[in-house]
């Protein structure tokens, strides 16, 4: 009997199982109720008792090297099976598809007037969104008194009257005569601040693309030529445009340019109104003052202007209805602008 009770031991000492399943496979056979322990525990019972208290021990010393080993087995395989499923999962699963972002419609209409307006030779030209009132206003020939500085539109530092969020990025034209010679062929996009109450059609923060070209003898007619050219590019090679007379304080004279609506083809629809035509930007000479208060000497120098809000023409290129939506970041809004632009 005590061949068999070593040989058992021998066996739970270097029994190596794959799984945990081995491991409870094992315990049975040897633990369990009808498992060699037991059956050695009723062969026990028959030797003589002269004998009993060695085989005892021994029997016992067997019982506990088999419980811990099986515990410490059972720990081990419970802890190779853990690892195994964090580090590889279940590789035969489809894996998950990650979405792509893409970029905002805001943006790729930024990009897009840039790009044609770099066709044309102009340069990006960035200034700061916090600016004073003589790049928003003073240096742009607005009069003291001009409602524009006035607080219902213009988002004021609080007690520094002097400072503001710009309300245009005109303020970029003075910034880029400040350090720039002409000729000068600048293309200005930006974010502009207005306290305005949000609807479908206005919203305090939106953006706008300033253009800015002097040179010696530019005319009313290079300005409408490119701006022509500029329509045609972004809402087709059908479109019209036509200008009519406006006022700003920078630009004399001044127009207001419209393209003909992209929807009714002129005819007349509910996004024109009726009228066949869309207003798209502001526009004008520069005016003598601008130049002379930015230290360019209008003798020599003319050149045009141009401002336009880049929600504006997003939404009639895409016939966006509520301007809000540029802002949500919906993904079920964005995902329709999902191309390899
Ligand atoms: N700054 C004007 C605005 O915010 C837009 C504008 C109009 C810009 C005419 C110009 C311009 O440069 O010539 O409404």
């Amino acid at each position: 009997m005590t061949d068999k009770i070593n040989e058992l031991l021998k066996r739970v000492e270097e029994f190596q199982p794959q799984t945990a399943a081995d491991v409870e496979e094992f315990r049975i056979k040897i633990l369990g109720k009808k498992g060699e322990l037991t059956a050695l525990m009723d062969e026990f019972k028959t030797v003589p008792a002269e004998q009993k208290r060695e085989l005892g021990q021994l029997i016992n010393r067997l019982k506990t090297t088999a419980t811990e080993r099986i515990n410490t087995l059972r720990e081990q395989m419970q802890d190779v099976a853990a690892d195994q499923k964090s580090a590889t999962g279940d590789m035969t699963r489809p894996g998950t598809a990650e979405t792509l972002g893409s970029r905002h419609p805001i943006s790729r209409v930024k990009n897009e007037i840039v790009e044609v307006f770099s066709r044309l030779g102009y340069t990006v030209a960035d200034g700061p969104e916090i600016e004073d009132d003589h790049h928003v206003f003073g240096a742009l020939n607005f009069p003291p008194e001009h409602p524009a500085r006035d607080m219902q539109d213009t988002f004021f530092i609080e007690k520094h009257p002097d400072i503001l969020l710009r309300t245009h990025t005109s303020s970029i034209q003075v910034r880029t005569m400040e350090h720039q010679k002409p000729p000068i062929r600048v293309i200005c996009p930006g974010r502009v601040f207005r306290n305005e109450a949000i609807s479908y059609r206005a919203h305090c923060i939106f953006h706008q693309i300033e253009g800015l070209y002097i040179d010696e003898g530019v005319s009313f007619a290079d300005m409408k030529q490119s701006l022509q050219y500029f329509a045609k590019e972004i809402f087709g090679e059908d479109t019209a445009i036509r200008m009519r007379p406006s006022y700003f304080p920078f630009t004399e004279p001044s127009a207001e340019v419209d393209v003909s609506c992209n929807l009714c083809g002129g005819k007349g629809c509910p996004v024109c109104k009726g009228t066949g035509w869309l207003e798209i930007m502001g526009c004008g000479m520069v005016d003598p003052n601008v130049l002379r208060l930015n230290g360019i000497d209008p003798k020599k120098y003319s050149g045009f202007a141009f401002g336009m809000g880049i929600e504006r023409i997003a939404m009639l290129k895409y016939g966006v209805k509520d301007l809000r939506l540029y802002f949500e970041n919906d993904v079920r809004f964005l995902h329709q602008f999902d191309t390899d632009l």
